[in-house]
């Protein structure tokens, strides 16, 4: 285990037990960070010494506040909070089960809200620090049959743009990353919320394979691990970023440019809607 250091920088990573997060971790350790990885399930073995694993379950407030607490009796400082613990649920909006979805709100919006209430004491005392959310470009356009991720991941835009005002003042930055698609666990650990019954089985069969094709052949997580080492320690932090292939990226732009109705058409096109 670590011991206390004033020279190193110190962050504190959920969903590092995995994919993006994981990778993210890898980055940061290499460009000299101590890293409190978080997450309910153990970590790779192969991983090197400055990486701390906490276990932690975002969608509860004493095991955020466990951790939190762990790693401040550790260290004197904390320098960087990267956020990346989530999972995603799909279904229509009709077939979902209110709880699903606010099951859903409590990992991907609330998990990152916890985690940020618990840091922010002591990056204020401490008079600096910085936050990087992992949103989505599900957060940017709202996704057929992924309604409630995508709520969620918008949530979080609003969320980091109200965070920036509050939060300058005491000298801390705030991000939103928002990725396209990364080939990690996320495919996996999808919950399909769909039964051969359902008047949308065959749409929701049709765009999901989409969905997972894209995922499946998405980028190394190991290239935005990069990016965000990179973005950790730049001269400051912008209110976002969207990463991806390129065709994504673009999709991101056009969304802005286009009107609704003929973004619409291009998604219906795209995902045999
Ligand atoms: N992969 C992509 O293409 C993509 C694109 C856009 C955005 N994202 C976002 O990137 C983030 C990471 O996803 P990923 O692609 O890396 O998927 P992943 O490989 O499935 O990793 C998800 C991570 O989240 C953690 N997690 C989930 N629920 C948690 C909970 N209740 N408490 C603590 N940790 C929890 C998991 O840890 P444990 O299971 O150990 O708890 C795991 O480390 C997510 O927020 C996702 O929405 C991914």
């Amino acid at each position: 285990m670590e011991a206390a250091s004033e020279n190193k920088r110190v962050a504190f990573v959920t969903g590092a037990t995995s994919g993006l997060g994981l990778a993210i971790s890898r980055s940061l350790i290499d460009i000299g960070f101590i890293v409190y990885g978080a997450g309910r399930r153990k970590p790779p073995l192969d991983l090197p010494d400055n990486y701390v694993y906490v276990q932690t379950d975002v969608a509860l407030d004493e095991s955020v506040n466990k951790s939190r607490d762990f790693v401040l009796s550790q260290q004197s400082h904390i320098d960087l909070l990267v956020c990346a613990a989530g999972f995603g649920i799909s279904g229509s909006i009709e077939d979902t089960p209110i709880d699903s979805a606010i099951d859903q709100f409590n990992v991907n919006f609330f998990g990152v809200a916890r985690v940020v209430c618990a840091f922010l004491p002591g990056m204020r005392e401490q008079g600096r620090g910085r936050i990087i959310i992992i949103g989505s470009i599900a957060g940017k356009t709202g996704m057929p049959f992924q309604a409630y991720y995508s709520a969620s991941k918008f949530a979080l835009e609003g969320f980091v743009e109200s965070l920036r005002y509050e939060v300058r003042r005491f000298n801390i930055e705030a991000c939103i990353v928002e990725p396209g698609d990364f080939k990690t666990g996320f495919t996996g650990s999808r919950q399909k919320i769909i039964a051969p019954e359902s008047p949308y089985y065959n749409q929701f069969e049709r765009v999901i394979s989409v969905q997972e094709h894209d995922e499946i052949h998405g980028l190394d997580p190991a290239k935005l691990g990069e990016r965000i080492a990179r973005l950790a320690v730049s001269k400051r932090l912008p209110a976002r970023l969207t990463i991806g292939p390129l065709f994504e990226r673009l999709a991101v732009w056009i969304r802005r440019i286009l009107p609704d109705a003929w973004f619409e058409a291009f998604y219906r096109m795209y995902y045999h809607l």
